[in-house]
């Protein structure tokens, strides 16, 4: 065990866990956070994905000790205080569109990529 601070979503949280755990069971577990999932495990399917100072990596098999002063960002970081994910997200033709055929309300969690996306253009 060793006391860990992580920069999470522009936030300091320490913690005490042992270095060698997964980054993303400490923002799940320890921090709390609902988003990145867990999917396979194996760095394979993209759920866990967060952005270390930039840097898109798989949380589920990032060791919290290669994290060190790294700024973490996760899904729910991204976007403005002003301009959440989830609104720019709604607001694009495909997103709504896609809505639409199914018929339901489903739209309203953003998905990672179409976060990044709106997030990466100038606003
Ligand atoms: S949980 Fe599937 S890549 Fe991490």
């Amino acid at each position: 065990m060793a006391r860990i601070t992580l920069d999470v979503n522009g936030s300091a949280h320490t913690i005490d866990a042992d270095p060698g755990m997964p980054l993303l069971y400490a923002l799940r577990n320890d921090l709390g956070l609902n988003n990145p999932h867990f999917g396979c495990g194996l760095a394979q399917c993209g759920a866990c994905t967060v952005h270390i100072n930039g840097e898109a990596v798989r949380s589920c098999v990032t060791p919290l000790s290669a994290v060190g002063n790294g700024k973490v960002v996760t899904l729910a970081g991204l976007g403005t205080p002003e301009k959440r994910c989830s609104t720019a997200t709604r607001s694009r033709p495909m997103r709504r569109s896609r809505t639409r055929s199914r018929g339901s309300n489903a739209a309203a969690a953003p998905t990672w990529a179409s976060c990044v996306q709106s997030s990466a253009r100038p606003r």
